[in-house]
């Protein structure tokens, strides 16, 4: 179940968020003498790592192959947030250890959330890999790499509170040359009582401003025309030019001393400003810390697209509370309500929703189900919760909720979801939306898909447009997943 949500999500939204995605590495040969292959799992955060992965072993003789039968050097980078998501990475270990028994030269490293997760477990205990290697580590990876090719243990997990790869120009893996993604910050401070992310990506910490407007502004002179900038938590990015560091920034705060600070509102003016031409969207808003100022920024900006992704979790407070989520129902209806009066009823919301969290009952559950009602969120992504080692619930909390009755509270959410979808996207009939486009539509090459400003997948016969145009389209059918329409002259 879970699984065919999260392909839809791939097909249709170009997900920002945790699904268990795998995407490879392309072809490309500039006549280096060794061969990458590198897939990736999880979060958009970690596919923006992989690029910056390929980037590094780029400058250290390494051309990326899209066959890793011909791979000298194959990389897993990967997601730990679902136990189905390092179950699926397991897999296919077990693929290519299979292979490797015929090519004993070829490399094999994890790196991400679950090298970081399970360290040496992987190479120690499970004998899979050849190198572990950590989100923090690979300006470490050339020398991993010699040092597995001697057969000596290659494992690099230091989690840093500095690292954030902000010189590091990435390599555009699986691009449609129109959009990108740029990591603003890494790490997340917040104790989700559910997540790991904490504990495999480290401490937050926010990249110099300056690198990321630099980042979108050569993005757009190579012709792309949006950008998403990432962070676990992108309200909470801060930066000062005095001294980048956070506790020292939160010290001044306190003590009310006056300190230049780059917050998120002015970061997303900023990048807006490189051109009104280029899409600026940003993922993921955390409902705690999504302020008005940065509601006001995306109003006065035509090209700050009005979508935001505010993960609910639960609709239910004494839930969200156990989940340590340090908001409640009533605060995350009012951020929805900032939205409506700033944004208006035009601003598409998405959120994430944990189906049978700990000691949830039947009631708390419904909760969920009547936020939605209320927020009518145009897209969701749902899981049921799976516990995960080392957490807070995991230490905290019985997962007393048996699988058959997350598995139903799921698909009653999905379900909801569904029907919501719909509605909200009947209202898009008979308007004119303006959409990016960002290349061929799945289903047919003679169609044309690209997005309007809530994120919402447009398809329209492709007349004489081309990739990376805006069109005006009056959109005149739909399902609960995409609009189509006919481009306007
Ligand atoms: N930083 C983002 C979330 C990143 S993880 C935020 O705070 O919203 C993406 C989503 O995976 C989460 O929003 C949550 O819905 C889901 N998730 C995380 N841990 C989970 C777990 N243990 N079981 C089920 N779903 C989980
Ligand atoms: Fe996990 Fe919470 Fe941080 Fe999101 S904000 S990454 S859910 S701990
Ligand atoms: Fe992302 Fe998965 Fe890690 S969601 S941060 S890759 S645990």
């Amino acid at each position: 179940m879970e699984n065919l949500i999260n392909d839809i999500d791939i097909l249709d939204r170009n997900s920002t968020e945790a699904t268990e995605t795998v995407k490879t590495s392309k072809e490309e040969n500039t006549g280096k003498t060794k061969k990458l292959y590198i897939e990736s799992y999880g979060c958009q955060m970690n596919f923006a790592d992989s690029e910056i992965v390929t980037a590094i072993m780029k400058e250290n003789g390494y051309d990326t192959t899209s066959e890793f039968e011909s791979a000298d050097v194959v990389f897993l980078n990967t997601c730990s947030i679902r136990e189905k998501a390092e179950q699926t990475v397991r897999n296919r270990l077990n693929h290519f250890n299979a292979i490797k028994k015929n090519k004993p030269d070829m490399t094999i490293g994890v790196l991400g959330c679950m090298a970081e997760r399970l360290k040496e477990q992987l190479l120690e205990e499970e004998k899979m890999v050849d190198m572990v290697v950590g989100p923090d580590a690979y300006r470490d990876l050339p020398k991993l790499v010699e040092t597995a090719e001697d057969g000596l243990k290659a494992v690099n997990t230091f989690l840093s509170r500095e690292e954030t790869y902000a010189d590091i120009s990435p390599v555009r893996l699986n691009s449609n040359g129109v959009s990108a993604f740029i990591s603003i910050m890494r790490g997340c401070d917040n104790m989700c009582s559910f997540c790991v992310v904490p504990f495999t990506r480290g401490r937050e910490r926010s990249r110099d401003p300056h690198s990321v407007v630099a980042e979108a502004q050569d993005l757009f002179n190579k012709g792309y025309r949006e950008v998403t900038l990432l962070g676990q938590n992108v309200d909470s990015y801060k930066w000062s030019d005095e001294e980048n560091n956070k506790a020292w920034l939160e010290k001044k705060e306190k003590k009310g001393e006056e300190v230049a600070v780059v917050n998120f509102a002015h970061l997303l003016e900023m990048v807006a400003k490189v051109s009104p031409e280029l899409r600026v969207r940003f993922s993921t808003s955390h409902p705690k810390d999504i302020t008005d100022e940065v509601l006001h920024t995306m109003k006065r900006y035509e090209n700050i697209c009005k979508y935001i992704h505010l993960p609910a979790q639960s609709g239910n407070s004494r839930v969200l509370d156990l989940m340590n989520r340090t908001y409640s129902r009533e605060w995350y209806i009012n951020r929805v309500d900032a939205i409506r009066d700033i944004l208006g009823e035009e601003c598409g919301i998405s959120s994430d929703m944990i189906a049978g969290f700990c000691t949830e009952t039947e009631e708390e559950h419904k909760d969920t189900i009547t936020l939605m009602d209320y927020v009518k969120y145009d897209f969701s992504y749902m899981f049921f919760y799976s516990e995960r080692p080392g957490t807070l619930a995991a230490k905290k909390y019985e997962d007393d909720i048996p699988l058959e009755t997350k598995k139903k509270r799921l698909q009653e959410i999905i379900d909801k979801q569904q029907e919501i979808s719909l509605e909200r996207n009947k209202l898009d009939l008979g308007k004119v939306h303006k959409v990016l486009i960002e290349g061929t539509s799945k289903r047919s090459d003679e169609q044309f898909q690209g997005r309007n400003t809530a994120n919402k997948v447009v398809i329209f016969p492709r007349q004489h447009f081309k990739k990376g145009d805006y069109v005006n389209v009056l959109v005149n059918d739909c399902t609960a997943a995409t609009l189509f329409g006919e481009a306007q002259a």
